[in-house]
Protein backbone atom coordinates (compact mmCIF):
# COMPACT_ATOMS: atom_id res chain seq x y z
CA UNK A 1 0.00 0.00 0.00
CA UNK A 2 0.99 3.30 -1.09
CA UNK A 3 2.15 5.98 2.00
CA UNK A 4 -0.56 8.33 2.61
CA UNK A 5 0.78 11.99 2.82
CA UNK A 6 -1.04 14.59 4.58
CA UNK A 7 -1.02 18.24 5.20
CA UNK A 8 -0.29 17.63 8.87
CA UNK A 9 2.33 15.20 8.79
CA UNK A 10 4.01 17.97 5.47
CA UNK A 11 3.79 20.59 7.91
CA UNK A 12 5.61 19.13 11.39
CA UNK A 13 8.44 17.74 8.82
CA UNK A 14 8.59 21.30 7.41
CA UNK A 15 8.39 22.24 10.82
CA UNK A 16 12.08 21.09 11.24
CA UNK A 17 13.40 23.84 8.94
CA UNK A 18 14.43 27.27 10.47
CA UNK A 19 14.72 30.91 9.46
CA UNK A 20 18.51 31.12 10.37
CA UNK A 21 18.36 34.87 10.98
CA UNK A 22 15.45 34.11 13.64
CA UNK A 23 16.24 30.56 14.72
CA UNK A 24 12.56 29.85 14.65
CA UNK A 25 10.73 27.34 12.46
CA UNK A 26 9.65 28.21 9.31
CA UNK A 27 6.12 26.85 9.76
CA UNK A 28 5.20 28.44 12.66
CA UNK A 29 7.20 32.06 11.29
CA UNK A 30 3.97 31.66 8.62
CA UNK A 31 6.16 31.26 5.62
CA UNK A 32 4.66 27.94 4.36
CA UNK A 33 1.88 28.86 2.33
CA UNK A 34 -0.40 27.29 -0.33
CA UNK A 35 0.50 23.79 0.71
CA UNK A 36 -1.07 20.96 -1.94
CA UNK A 37 -0.41 17.86 -1.96
CA UNK A 38 -1.45 15.87 -4.90
CA UNK A 39 -0.63 12.16 -4.75
CA UNK A 40 3.10 11.84 -4.16
CA UNK A 41 3.73 15.66 -5.50
CA UNK A 42 4.08 18.27 -2.59
CA UNK A 43 3.88 22.11 -3.54
CA UNK A 44 4.05 24.97 -1.32
CA UNK A 45 4.65 28.68 -1.63
CA UNK A 46 7.69 30.23 0.40
CA UNK A 47 6.58 33.73 1.72
CA UNK A 48 9.71 35.42 2.47
CA UNK A 49 10.03 38.30 4.76
CA UNK A 50 12.45 40.69 3.33
CA UNK A 51 13.16 41.13 -0.65
CA UNK A 52 16.16 40.01 -1.07
CA UNK A 53 16.63 37.10 1.71
CA UNK A 54 20.00 35.05 1.03
CA UNK A 55 18.81 32.44 3.59
CA UNK A 56 16.45 31.86 0.83
CA UNK A 57 18.14 29.09 -0.98
CA UNK A 58 19.26 27.56 2.28
CA UNK A 59 15.67 27.15 3.01
CA UNK A 60 14.51 25.77 0.04
CA UNK A 61 17.18 23.37 0.28
CA UNK A 62 16.62 22.18 3.81
CA UNK A 63 13.03 21.91 2.95
CA UNK A 64 13.46 19.42 0.28
CA UNK A 65 15.96 17.71 1.87
CA UNK A 66 13.63 17.40 5.36
CA UNK A 67 10.60 16.18 2.70
CA UNK A 68 12.97 13.75 0.39
CA UNK A 69 12.89 11.34 3.74
CA UNK A 70 9.33 11.09 3.82
CA UNK A 71 7.74 8.11 2.57
CA UNK A 72 5.44 8.86 -0.14
CA UNK A 73 6.86 12.10 -1.27
CA UNK A 74 8.48 11.51 -4.74
CA UNK A 75 8.64 15.42 -6.15
CA UNK A 76 8.73 18.87 -4.20
CA UNK A 77 8.12 22.15 -6.24
CA UNK A 78 8.64 25.29 -3.93
CA UNK A 79 7.93 28.56 -5.44
CA UNK A 80 8.94 31.49 -3.51
CA UNK A 81 7.35 34.95 -2.93
CA UNK A 82 8.19 38.14 -0.87
CA UNK A 83 5.68 39.31 1.73
CA UNK A 84 6.75 42.51 4.29
CA UNK A 85 4.81 42.22 6.98
CA UNK A 86 3.07 45.50 8.86
CA UNK A 87 4.81 47.47 11.12
CA UNK A 88 2.96 46.98 14.75
CA UNK A 89 1.30 50.80 15.16
CA UNK A 90 -1.80 51.59 14.87
CA UNK A 91 -1.47 55.10 13.55
CA UNK A 92 0.32 54.83 10.47
CA UNK A 93 -0.39 55.77 6.90
CA UNK A 94 -2.44 53.95 4.88
CA UNK A 95 -1.49 51.26 3.10
CA UNK A 96 2.23 51.88 4.03
CA UNK A 97 4.49 49.08 6.24
CA UNK A 98 7.47 50.79 6.85
CA UNK A 99 8.74 54.10 7.23
CA UNK A 100 12.47 54.36 7.20
CA UNK A 101 14.18 58.03 7.56
CA UNK A 102 17.53 58.47 6.15
CA UNK A 103 19.48 61.35 8.13
CA UNK A 104 22.79 62.93 9.28
CA UNK A 105 23.67 65.96 10.62
CA UNK A 106 25.85 67.04 8.48
CA UNK A 107 25.02 68.55 4.50
CA UNK A 108 25.86 66.68 1.54
CA UNK A 109 27.40 63.29 2.67
CA UNK A 110 25.24 61.76 0.52
CA UNK A 111 22.00 61.15 2.35
CA UNK A 112 19.75 61.32 -1.02
CA UNK A 113 22.41 59.33 -2.58
CA UNK A 114 21.70 56.90 -0.50
CA UNK A 115 17.93 56.95 0.23
CA UNK A 116 17.53 56.76 -3.62
CA UNK A 117 19.81 53.99 -4.34
CA UNK A 118 18.21 51.87 -1.36
CA UNK A 119 15.11 52.34 -2.67
CA UNK A 120 15.79 51.92 -6.53
CA UNK A 121 17.82 47.89 -4.96
CA UNK A 122 14.22 47.88 -2.87
CA UNK A 123 12.05 47.94 -5.92
CA UNK A 124 14.30 46.25 -8.28
CA UNK A 125 13.90 42.84 -5.49
CA UNK A 126 10.32 43.32 -5.46
CA UNK A 127 9.43 45.51 -2.48
CA UNK A 128 6.58 48.40 -3.07
CA UNK A 129 8.76 52.05 -2.59
CA UNK A 130 7.72 54.89 -1.59
CA UNK A 131 10.00 58.09 -1.20
CA UNK A 132 9.38 61.23 0.56
CA UNK A 133 11.79 63.92 0.07
CA UNK A 134 11.78 65.57 3.35
CA UNK A 135 14.31 68.15 2.33
CA UNK A 136 11.71 70.81 1.47
CA UNK A 137 14.07 73.61 0.70
CA UNK A 138 16.42 71.97 -0.60
CA UNK A 139 14.71 68.95 -2.50
CA UNK A 140 17.03 66.53 -4.35
CA UNK A 141 14.37 63.97 -5.27
CA UNK A 142 12.89 64.86 -8.71
CA UNK A 143 16.32 65.23 -9.86
CA UNK A 144 17.59 62.03 -8.78
CA UNK A 145 14.57 60.09 -10.37
CA UNK A 146 15.03 61.84 -13.23
CA UNK A 147 11.77 63.43 -13.26
CA UNK A 148 12.36 67.17 -12.30
CA UNK A 149 9.54 68.07 -14.72
CA UNK A 150 6.76 66.19 -12.99
CA UNK A 151 3.53 67.57 -12.08
CA UNK A 152 1.95 67.08 -9.22
CA UNK A 153 -2.37 66.72 -9.38
CA UNK A 154 -4.57 65.09 -7.16
CA UNK A 155 -7.41 62.45 -7.15
CA UNK A 156 -10.38 62.79 -4.71
CA UNK A 157 -8.31 59.91 -1.99
CA UNK A 158 -5.24 62.44 -2.09
CA UNK A 159 -2.02 63.95 -4.13
CA UNK A 160 -1.24 61.62 -6.52
CA UNK A 161 2.53 60.70 -6.07
CA UNK A 162 5.06 60.79 -8.92
CA UNK A 163 6.10 57.22 -10.49
CA UNK A 164 9.52 56.82 -11.89
CA UNK A 165 11.86 54.05 -12.24
CA UNK A 166 8.86 51.53 -10.65
CA UNK A 167 8.63 53.54 -7.50
CA UNK A 168 6.48 56.47 -6.10
CA UNK A 169 7.70 59.91 -4.87
CA UNK A 170 6.40 62.74 -3.33
CA UNK A 171 8.72 66.00 -3.29
CA UNK A 172 7.16 69.47 -2.56
CA UNK A 173 10.23 70.59 -4.96
CA UNK A 174 7.86 69.84 -7.69
CA UNK A 175 5.91 72.64 -6.72
CA UNK A 176 8.33 75.48 -7.03
CA UNK A 177 9.66 75.87 -11.09
CA UNK A 178 13.08 75.80 -12.05
CA UNK A 179 15.42 76.68 -9.77
CA UNK A 180 13.42 79.13 -7.67
CA UNK A 181 13.78 78.41 -4.04
CA UNK A 182 10.72 77.55 -2.09
CA UNK A 183 10.68 79.93 1.08
CA UNK A 184 8.33 78.35 4.12
CA UNK A 185 7.79 79.73 7.18
CA UNK A 186 8.08 77.27 9.90
CA UNK A 187 4.47 76.20 10.20
CA UNK A 188 4.19 75.43 6.63
CA UNK A 189 7.27 73.85 6.49
CA UNK A 190 5.44 71.64 8.99
CA UNK A 191 2.78 71.58 7.10
CA UNK A 192 4.49 70.59 3.82
CA UNK A 193 6.16 67.62 5.67
CA UNK A 194 2.89 66.19 7.08
CA UNK A 195 1.33 66.68 3.55
CA UNK A 196 3.49 64.74 1.91
CA UNK A 197 3.56 62.00 4.28
CA UNK A 198 -0.05 62.22 5.00
CA UNK A 199 -2.80 63.27 2.02
CA UNK A 200 -0.73 61.16 -0.26
CA UNK A 201 -2.50 58.10 -2.19
CA UNK A 202 -0.13 56.39 -2.09
CA UNK A 203 -1.43 53.11 -2.93
CA UNK A 204 0.16 49.42 -1.04
CA UNK A 205 3.76 50.34 0.19
CA UNK A 206 6.52 48.48 1.56
CA UNK A 207 9.08 50.55 2.73
CA UNK A 208 8.56 54.36 2.29
CA UNK A 209 11.74 55.70 2.73
CA UNK A 210 11.99 59.14 4.11
CA UNK A 211 14.95 62.01 2.75
CA UNK A 212 15.70 63.83 5.63
CA UNK A 213 17.19 67.29 5.19
CA UNK A 214 20.71 67.85 7.49
CA UNK A 215 20.47 68.77 11.08
CA UNK A 216 18.21 68.08 13.64
CA UNK A 217 15.37 70.26 13.29
CA UNK A 218 11.81 70.96 12.82
CA UNK A 219 11.48 68.24 10.38
CA UNK A 220 12.40 65.39 12.05
CA UNK A 221 10.26 66.60 14.85
CA UNK A 222 6.87 66.80 12.37
CA UNK A 223 7.98 63.44 11.22
CA UNK A 224 8.08 61.55 13.64
CA UNK A 225 4.81 63.51 15.52
CA UNK A 226 3.04 62.74 12.20
CA UNK A 227 3.93 59.11 11.75
CA UNK A 228 5.24 56.09 13.44
CA UNK A 229 8.43 55.81 11.86
CA UNK A 230 10.18 52.22 11.71
CA UNK A 231 13.38 53.45 12.01
CA UNK A 232 16.96 55.34 11.08
CA UNK A 233 19.30 55.14 9.28
CA UNK A 234 22.34 57.61 10.14
CA UNK A 235 24.38 58.80 7.02
CA UNK A 236 28.10 59.74 7.70
CA UNK A 237 31.26 60.54 6.33
CA UNK A 238 34.79 59.64 7.43
CA UNK A 239 35.73 62.88 7.87
CA UNK A 240 33.68 63.35 10.80
CA UNK A 241 35.96 61.82 12.82
CA UNK A 242 35.01 62.48 16.21
CA UNK A 243 31.72 61.95 14.92
CA UNK A 244 30.49 64.61 16.94
CA UNK A 245 27.88 65.79 14.26
CA UNK A 246 26.59 61.93 13.77
CA UNK A 247 26.05 61.14 17.44
CA UNK A 248 23.93 64.14 17.30
CA UNK A 249 21.79 62.73 15.07
CA UNK A 250 21.98 59.29 16.99
CA UNK A 251 20.88 61.31 20.34
CA UNK A 252 18.14 62.96 18.76
CA UNK A 253 16.67 59.94 17.00
CA UNK A 254 17.11 57.93 20.18
CA UNK A 255 15.64 60.88 22.41
CA UNK A 256 12.48 60.80 20.12
CA UNK A 257 12.30 56.65 20.43
CA UNK A 258 13.31 56.18 16.50
CA UNK A 259 15.58 53.05 16.67
CA UNK A 260 18.45 53.54 14.43
CA UNK A 261 18.66 51.02 12.32
CA UNK A 262 22.11 51.42 11.18
CA UNK A 263 24.96 53.68 10.21
CA UNK A 264 26.33 53.53 6.71
CA UNK A 265 29.60 55.10 6.25
CA UNK A 266 29.32 56.96 2.55
CA UNK A 267 32.45 58.18 0.50
CA UNK A 268 35.28 56.62 2.53
CA UNK A 269 37.61 55.47 0.15
CA UNK A 270 38.29 56.94 -3.49
CA UNK A 271 37.57 54.52 -6.39
CA UNK A 272 39.73 55.39 -9.11
CA UNK A 273 38.17 54.97 -12.22
CA UNK A 274 41.41 54.02 -14.08
CA UNK A 275 42.96 51.84 -12.35
CA UNK A 276 39.90 50.36 -10.38
CA UNK A 277 42.20 50.56 -7.20
CA UNK A 278 40.70 51.47 -4.08
CA UNK A 279 42.29 54.45 -1.37
CA UNK A 280 41.37 54.70 2.10
CA UNK A 281 42.32 58.92 1.44
CA UNK A 282 40.26 59.47 4.78
CA UNK A 283 40.97 56.47 6.92
CA UNK A 284 38.94 53.68 7.22
CA UNK A 285 36.66 52.00 9.77
CA UNK A 286 35.80 54.74 12.08
CA UNK A 287 32.44 54.15 11.42
CA UNK A 288 31.89 50.60 11.68
CA UNK A 289 33.75 51.01 15.36
CA UNK A 290 31.40 53.75 16.30
CA UNK A 291 28.42 51.97 15.30
CA UNK A 292 30.00 49.02 17.93
CA UNK A 293 30.61 51.57 20.51
CA UNK A 294 26.93 52.78 20.07
CA UNK A 295 25.58 49.34 19.65
CA UNK A 296 23.92 50.02 16.12
CA UNK A 297 23.91 47.99 13.10
CA UNK A 298 26.49 48.82 10.82
CA UNK A 299 25.52 48.57 7.51
CA UNK A 300 28.64 49.20 5.34
CA UNK A 301 30.37 51.46 3.71
CA UNK A 302 30.05 53.33 0.17
CA UNK A 303 33.02 54.49 -1.94
CA UNK A 304 33.78 57.53 -3.55
CA UNK A 305 33.31 56.51 -7.03
CA UNK A 306 32.33 59.25 -10.07
CA UNK A 307 29.78 56.90 -11.82
CA UNK A 308 27.68 57.29 -8.12
CA UNK A 309 27.69 61.20 -8.88
CA UNK A 310 27.14 61.19 -12.60
CA UNK A 311 24.03 58.70 -12.19
CA UNK A 312 22.12 60.41 -9.82
CA UNK A 313 22.82 63.45 -11.54
CA UNK A 314 21.28 62.21 -14.62
CA UNK A 315 18.23 60.52 -12.68
CA UNK A 316 18.84 57.15 -13.12
CA UNK A 317 19.16 54.65 -10.22
CA UNK A 318 22.46 52.74 -9.99
CA UNK A 319 21.35 49.34 -9.30
CA UNK A 320 19.59 49.87 -13.06
CA UNK A 321 22.69 51.47 -15.10
CA UNK A 322 25.62 49.39 -13.34
CA UNK A 323 24.43 46.81 -11.02
CA UNK A 324 28.16 46.05 -10.70
CA UNK A 325 28.71 49.05 -8.63
CA UNK A 326 25.58 48.85 -7.23
CA UNK A 327 26.57 45.79 -5.34
CA UNK A 328 27.62 47.83 -2.72
CA UNK A 329 23.80 49.21 -2.19
CA UNK A 330 22.34 45.85 -2.85
CA UNK A 331 24.56 44.53 0.35
CA UNK A 332 23.38 47.62 2.57
CA UNK A 333 19.99 47.22 1.43
CA UNK A 334 20.04 43.67 2.50
CA UNK A 335 20.89 44.33 5.80
CA UNK A 336 18.71 47.18 6.30
CA UNK A 337 15.53 45.09 5.42
CA UNK A 338 16.80 42.52 7.76
CA UNK A 339 16.80 44.69 10.21
CA UNK A 340 13.40 45.49 10.35
CA UNK A 341 12.04 42.47 10.25
CA UNK A 342 14.25 40.96 12.90
CA UNK A 343 13.34 44.15 15.05
CA UNK A 344 9.65 43.49 14.27
CA UNK A 345 9.42 40.02 15.10
CA UNK A 346 11.04 40.49 18.64
CA UNK A 347 8.80 43.74 18.88
CA UNK A 348 5.82 41.16 18.31
CA UNK A 349 6.90 38.43 20.36
CA UNK A 350 7.60 40.96 23.37
CA UNK A 351 4.28 42.10 22.84
CA UNK A 352 2.72 38.81 23.13
CA UNK A 353 4.72 38.03 25.86
CA UNK A 354 4.63 41.10 27.93
CA UNK A 355 1.91 43.66 28.28
CA UNK A 356 2.49 46.76 26.02
CA UNK A 357 4.33 49.72 27.68
CA UNK A 358 4.26 52.32 25.35
CA UNK A 359 1.83 53.89 23.17
CA UNK A 360 2.64 56.00 19.89
CA UNK A 361 1.76 58.74 21.35
CA UNK A 362 4.48 59.09 24.81
CA UNK A 363 6.96 60.38 22.53
CA UNK A 364 9.34 62.41 25.04
CA UNK A 365 10.52 65.42 22.55
N1 LIG B 1 29.56 57.61 -2.78
C1 LIG B 1 29.57 58.67 -3.55
N2 LIG B 1 30.51 58.85 -4.52
C2 LIG B 1 30.54 59.95 -5.30
N3 LIG B 1 29.69 60.96 -5.19
C3 LIG B 1 28.71 60.85 -4.23
C4 LIG B 1 28.60 59.71 -3.38
N4 LIG B 1 27.53 59.90 -2.55
C5 LIG B 1 27.03 61.10 -2.88
N5 LIG B 1 27.72 61.66 -3.88
C6 LIG B 1 27.52 62.99 -4.50
O1 LIG B 1 27.71 63.96 -3.47
C7 LIG B 1 26.81 65.04 -3.62
C8 LIG B 1 25.97 65.18 -2.34
O2 LIG B 1 25.16 64.04 -2.21
P1 LIG B 1 23.66 64.14 -1.68
O3 LIG B 1 22.92 65.22 -2.37
O4 LIG B 1 23.11 62.77 -1.73
O5 LIG B 1 23.96 64.55 -0.18
P2 LIG B 1 22.91 64.98 0.94
O6 LIG B 1 23.49 64.55 2.24
O7 LIG B 1 21.56 64.52 0.60
O8 LIG B 1 22.99 66.56 0.79
P3 LIG B 1 22.00 67.64 1.48
O9 LIG B 1 22.43 67.74 2.90
O10 LIG B 1 22.26 68.87 0.68
O11 LIG B 1 20.61 67.12 1.34
C9 LIG B 1 25.98 64.72 -4.85
O12 LIG B 1 26.55 65.36 -5.96
C10 LIG B 1 26.11 63.21 -5.00
O13 LIG B 1 25.99 62.79 -6.36
MG1 LIG C 1 19.77 65.61 0.39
Amino acid sequence: MADKIDEKSILSVLGQVNDPSLKKDIVSLGYVQNLKIDGSRVTFTLALPTPLFPSKEKMREDSERVLSVVPGVTEVEISMKTEIRMEQNARGVSGVKHIIAVGSGKGGVGKSTVAVNLAAVFSEYGAKVGMVDGDIYGPSLPIMMGAKNAELSQNERGIIPIEAHGMKFMSMGLLSKGSAPLIWRGPMAHKAVQESLLRVDWGEIDYLIVDMPPGTGDVHLTLVQTVPVTGAVIVTTPQDVGMTISLKTFRMFEQTKVPVLGMIENMSAYLCPHCGKQDDIFGAGTVATEAQRLRVPYLGSIPLNRKIREYADQGVPLILADPMTAAVYVDIADKLATEIYVRNYNKRTLIIEEEPEETAESFAV
